[in-house]
Protein backbone atom coordinates (compact mmCIF):
# COMPACT_ATOMS: atom_id res chain seq x y z
CA UNK A 1 0.00 0.00 0.00
CA UNK A 2 1.06 3.35 -0.50
CA UNK A 3 2.29 5.29 2.48
CA UNK A 4 1.08 8.57 0.88
CA UNK A 5 -2.46 7.75 0.44
CA UNK A 6 -4.45 9.84 2.90
CA UNK A 7 -6.27 9.19 6.14
CA UNK A 8 -9.69 9.35 6.34
CA UNK A 9 -11.29 10.92 8.92
CA UNK A 10 -14.93 10.56 9.16
CA UNK A 11 -17.88 12.20 11.41
CA UNK A 12 -21.57 12.81 11.47
CA UNK A 13 -20.62 16.13 10.76
CA UNK A 14 -18.29 18.63 11.49
CA UNK A 15 -17.19 17.23 15.02
CA UNK A 16 -14.42 15.16 13.77
CA UNK A 17 -12.49 18.43 12.90
CA UNK A 18 -11.00 18.27 16.65
CA UNK A 19 -9.78 14.67 15.98
CA UNK A 20 -8.45 15.82 12.57
CA UNK A 21 -6.57 18.87 14.64
CA UNK A 22 -5.35 16.55 16.77
CA UNK A 23 -4.00 14.25 14.10
CA UNK A 24 -2.44 16.92 12.13
CA UNK A 25 -0.61 18.58 15.40
CA UNK A 26 1.00 14.78 15.65
CA UNK A 27 1.22 13.75 12.27
CA UNK A 28 1.68 17.07 9.84
CA UNK A 29 3.32 15.23 6.99
CA UNK A 30 -0.12 13.21 6.58
CA UNK A 31 -2.54 13.96 3.50
CA UNK A 32 -5.67 13.88 5.20
CA UNK A 33 -9.29 12.96 3.56
CA UNK A 34 -11.86 14.37 6.06
CA UNK A 35 -15.74 13.36 5.38
CA UNK A 36 -18.27 15.19 7.76
CA UNK A 37 -22.14 13.70 6.79
CA UNK A 38 -23.11 16.66 7.55
CA UNK A 39 -26.53 16.08 5.49
CA UNK A 40 -27.90 13.51 7.29
CA UNK A 41 -26.52 14.75 10.89
CA UNK A 42 -27.51 14.48 13.45
CA UNK A 43 -26.34 10.70 14.57
CA UNK A 44 -26.77 10.53 17.65
CA UNK A 45 -30.87 10.80 17.72
CA UNK A 46 -31.30 8.19 14.98
CA UNK A 47 -32.13 3.95 15.47
CA UNK A 48 -29.39 2.05 15.31
CA UNK A 49 -29.98 0.70 12.34
CA UNK A 50 -29.66 4.34 11.02
CA UNK A 51 -26.57 4.98 12.28
CA UNK A 52 -25.03 1.84 11.05
CA UNK A 53 -26.26 2.05 7.35
CA UNK A 54 -25.18 5.71 7.10
CA UNK A 55 -21.67 4.54 8.37
CA UNK A 56 -21.53 1.63 5.99
CA UNK A 57 -21.80 4.05 2.87
CA UNK A 58 -19.59 6.52 4.07
CA UNK A 59 -16.70 4.15 4.76
CA UNK A 60 -17.42 2.20 1.22
CA UNK A 61 -17.15 5.96 -0.15
CA UNK A 62 -13.82 6.26 1.71
CA UNK A 63 -12.36 3.38 0.33
CA UNK A 64 -13.44 3.86 -2.52
CA UNK A 65 -11.45 7.13 -2.88
CA UNK A 66 -8.43 5.29 -1.70
CA UNK A 67 -7.36 5.43 2.22
CA UNK A 68 -4.61 3.76 4.31
CA UNK A 69 -6.42 4.23 7.72
CA UNK A 70 -9.44 5.19 8.82
CA UNK A 71 -10.22 7.02 11.89
CA UNK A 72 -13.79 7.33 13.14
CA UNK A 73 -13.93 10.62 14.81
CA UNK A 74 -17.18 10.00 16.20
CA UNK A 75 -18.02 8.50 19.39
CA UNK A 76 -21.90 7.31 18.13
CA UNK A 77 -20.40 5.61 15.13
CA UNK A 78 -17.85 4.02 17.12
CA UNK A 79 -20.70 3.18 19.44
CA UNK A 80 -22.83 1.74 17.55
CA UNK A 81 -21.14 0.57 14.09
CA UNK A 82 -17.29 -0.28 14.38
CA UNK A 83 -17.24 -3.59 15.52
CA UNK A 84 -19.42 -4.37 11.80
CA UNK A 85 -17.24 -2.07 10.26
CA UNK A 86 -13.95 -3.89 11.24
CA UNK A 87 -15.71 -7.32 10.21
CA UNK A 88 -16.36 -5.71 6.99
CA UNK A 89 -13.14 -4.26 6.03
CA UNK A 90 -10.60 -6.71 7.52
CA UNK A 91 -7.86 -5.30 5.57
CA UNK A 92 -8.15 -1.62 6.70
CA UNK A 93 -6.46 0.30 9.88
CA UNK A 94 -9.77 1.62 11.94
CA UNK A 95 -8.77 3.42 14.62
CA UNK A 96 -12.06 4.74 16.80
CA UNK A 97 -13.18 7.17 19.02
CA UNK A 98 -14.58 6.41 22.84
CA UNK A 99 -15.42 8.90 25.75
CA UNK A 100 -12.08 9.47 27.91
CA UNK A 101 -13.72 7.81 30.69
CA UNK A 102 -10.99 5.98 32.10
CA UNK A 103 -8.10 8.75 32.00
CA UNK A 104 -10.98 10.69 33.79
CA UNK A 105 -11.80 8.10 36.50
CA UNK A 106 -8.03 7.61 37.48
CA UNK A 107 -6.84 11.10 37.19
CA UNK A 108 -9.42 11.95 40.12
CA UNK A 109 -10.22 8.93 42.00
CA UNK A 110 -13.70 9.32 43.83
CA UNK A 111 -14.56 12.68 41.73
CA UNK A 112 -17.39 13.48 40.43
CA UNK A 113 -17.40 12.85 36.33
CA UNK A 114 -19.85 14.57 34.04
CA UNK A 115 -20.20 12.62 30.98
CA UNK A 116 -21.37 14.79 27.67
CA UNK A 117 -22.34 12.61 24.59
CA UNK A 118 -25.43 11.89 22.37
CA UNK A 119 -28.22 9.63 23.11
CA UNK A 120 -26.73 6.80 20.99
CA UNK A 121 -23.48 6.81 22.82
CA UNK A 122 -24.85 7.15 26.43
CA UNK A 123 -27.19 4.29 25.66
CA UNK A 124 -24.92 2.02 24.36
CA UNK A 125 -23.15 -1.20 25.32
CA UNK A 126 -19.42 0.09 24.98
CA UNK A 127 -20.47 2.91 27.52
CA UNK A 128 -22.09 1.12 29.50
CA UNK A 129 -19.44 -1.30 30.20
CA UNK A 130 -17.23 1.69 30.60
CA UNK A 131 -19.40 3.39 33.63
CA UNK A 132 -19.77 -0.52 34.87
CA UNK A 133 -15.90 -0.78 34.79
CA UNK A 134 -15.27 2.65 36.60
CA UNK A 135 -18.65 3.43 38.13
CA UNK A 136 -16.68 2.53 41.82
CA UNK A 137 -13.79 4.79 41.21
CA UNK A 138 -15.77 7.89 40.11
CA UNK A 139 -19.47 9.26 40.19
CA UNK A 140 -20.62 9.30 36.31
CA UNK A 141 -22.90 11.22 35.66
CA UNK A 142 -24.45 10.75 31.89
CA UNK A 143 -25.44 14.03 30.51
CA UNK A 144 -26.91 13.22 27.12
CA UNK A 145 -26.65 16.82 24.80
CA UNK A 146 -29.31 16.31 21.94
CA UNK A 147 -29.21 19.42 19.87
CA UNK A 148 -25.77 20.23 20.85
CA UNK A 149 -23.98 19.30 18.02
CA UNK A 150 -26.23 21.81 16.07
CA UNK A 151 -24.53 24.58 17.63
CA UNK A 152 -21.31 23.77 16.14
CA UNK A 153 -22.50 22.56 12.50
CA UNK A 154 -23.41 25.90 12.46
CA UNK A 155 -20.58 27.32 13.69
CA UNK A 156 -22.20 28.82 16.95
CA UNK A 157 -19.57 27.80 19.31
CA UNK A 158 -19.81 30.46 22.05
CA UNK A 159 -23.46 32.53 22.98
CA UNK A 160 -25.80 33.80 25.16
CA UNK A 161 -28.47 31.03 23.85
CA UNK A 162 -25.63 28.35 23.95
CA UNK A 163 -24.76 29.02 27.71
CA UNK A 164 -28.61 28.75 28.33
CA UNK A 165 -28.86 25.00 26.86
CA UNK A 166 -25.88 24.24 28.39
CA UNK A 167 -27.59 25.46 32.24
CA UNK A 168 -30.22 23.58 31.37
CA UNK A 169 -28.99 20.16 30.73
CA UNK A 170 -26.27 20.85 33.79
CA UNK A 171 -28.87 20.80 36.19
CA UNK A 172 -28.53 17.23 35.91
CA UNK A 173 -25.93 17.72 38.47
CA UNK A 174 -28.05 18.78 41.00
CA UNK A 175 -26.21 21.60 41.66
CA UNK A 176 -23.29 19.73 42.37
CA UNK A 177 -20.07 21.22 40.91
CA UNK A 178 -17.96 17.51 38.94
CA UNK A 179 -14.41 17.51 39.06
CA UNK A 180 -14.16 16.85 35.53
CA UNK A 181 -16.07 16.94 32.10
CA UNK A 182 -15.75 14.21 29.22
CA UNK A 183 -15.95 15.54 25.88
CA UNK A 184 -17.95 12.27 24.87
CA UNK A 185 -18.85 13.48 21.18
CA UNK A 186 -16.12 15.35 18.75
CA UNK A 187 -18.16 18.03 17.96
CA UNK A 188 -18.61 19.07 22.22
CA UNK A 189 -14.43 20.08 22.16
CA UNK A 190 -15.27 23.42 20.12
CA UNK A 191 -17.56 24.33 22.75
CA UNK A 192 -14.72 24.02 25.68
CA UNK A 193 -14.99 27.85 26.52
CA UNK A 194 -19.05 28.14 26.75
CA UNK A 195 -18.34 24.18 28.79
CA UNK A 196 -15.91 26.19 31.03
CA UNK A 197 -17.96 29.53 31.30
CA UNK A 198 -20.85 28.21 33.20
CA UNK A 199 -19.34 25.31 35.18
CA UNK A 200 -15.78 27.31 36.72
CA UNK A 201 -12.56 27.32 34.86
CA UNK A 202 -11.21 24.74 37.06
CA UNK A 203 -13.26 22.04 35.84
CA UNK A 204 -10.74 19.44 34.26
CA UNK A 205 -12.12 18.40 30.49
CA UNK A 206 -11.23 15.39 28.93
CA UNK A 207 -10.87 15.17 24.78
CA UNK A 208 -10.03 11.84 23.68
CA UNK A 209 -8.68 13.45 20.26
CA UNK A 210 -4.37 13.34 21.36
CA UNK A 211 -4.42 9.78 22.43
CA UNK A 212 -6.97 9.00 19.17
CA UNK A 213 -4.17 10.28 17.43
CA UNK A 214 -1.56 8.67 19.10
CA UNK A 215 -2.96 5.25 18.71
CA UNK A 216 -3.27 6.17 14.87
CA UNK A 217 0.62 6.94 14.82
CA UNK A 218 1.00 3.43 16.52
CA UNK A 219 -0.62 1.40 14.17
CA UNK A 220 0.65 3.41 11.06
CA UNK A 221 4.18 2.80 12.45
CA UNK A 222 3.77 -1.04 12.67
CA UNK A 223 2.30 -1.13 9.69
CA UNK A 224 5.50 0.67 8.41
CA UNK A 225 2.33 3.43 6.35
CA UNK A 226 3.90 6.50 8.03
CA UNK A 227 3.95 9.14 5.42
CA UNK A 228 7.57 9.53 4.11
CA UNK A 229 7.05 12.98 2.85
CA UNK A 230 8.63 15.93 4.06
CA UNK A 231 6.79 18.94 4.27
CA UNK A 232 3.45 19.45 5.65
CA UNK A 233 0.36 17.16 3.94
CA UNK A 234 -2.68 17.98 2.66
CA UNK A 235 -5.94 18.29 3.44
CA UNK A 236 -8.87 17.16 1.31
CA UNK A 237 -12.36 18.53 2.21
CA UNK A 238 -16.08 16.51 1.42
CA UNK A 239 -19.27 16.82 2.99
CA UNK A 240 -22.40 15.24 2.15
CA UNK A 241 -24.16 18.63 2.32
CA UNK A 242 -24.39 20.60 -0.89
CA UNK A 243 -23.92 23.98 1.86
CA UNK A 244 -20.00 25.04 0.59
CA UNK A 245 -20.34 26.82 4.02
CA UNK A 246 -19.16 23.79 5.69
CA UNK A 247 -15.97 23.32 4.21
CA UNK A 248 -15.51 26.80 5.15
CA UNK A 249 -16.19 26.02 8.67
CA UNK A 250 -13.91 22.97 9.42
CA UNK A 251 -11.13 24.95 8.16
CA UNK A 252 -11.99 27.64 10.92
CA UNK A 253 -12.56 25.10 13.16
CA UNK A 254 -9.29 23.37 12.49
CA UNK A 255 -7.94 26.73 13.81
CA UNK A 256 -9.65 26.97 16.54
CA UNK A 257 -7.57 26.84 19.77
N1 LIG B 1 -19.68 13.95 16.60
C1 LIG B 1 -20.50 12.86 16.93
C2 LIG B 1 -19.97 12.06 18.13
O1 LIG B 1 -18.80 12.10 18.43
C3 LIG B 1 -21.96 12.85 16.89
C4 LIG B 1 -22.84 13.99 16.63
C5 LIG B 1 -24.16 13.54 16.08
O2 LIG B 1 -24.22 13.33 14.88
O3 LIG B 1 -25.12 13.38 16.84
O4 LIG B 1 -20.70 11.34 18.77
Amino acid sequence: MDARLPIAVFDSGMGGVSVLRALRALLPRENYLYFGDSANAPYGVRPYDEILALSRAAVAHLVGEGTKALVVGCNTVTSVAVKTLRAENPGLIIVATEPAVKPAALAKPGGTILVMATDATVHGDNFLSLVHRYGDDAKIVQCPCPGLMEFVERGETDSDALRAYLRKRFEILGGAKPDSVVLGCTHYPFVSGAIRAVLGEDVTLFDPAPGIARQAKRRLAAAGLLNPQAGEGEIRWENSSTDPGMIELGKKLLLME
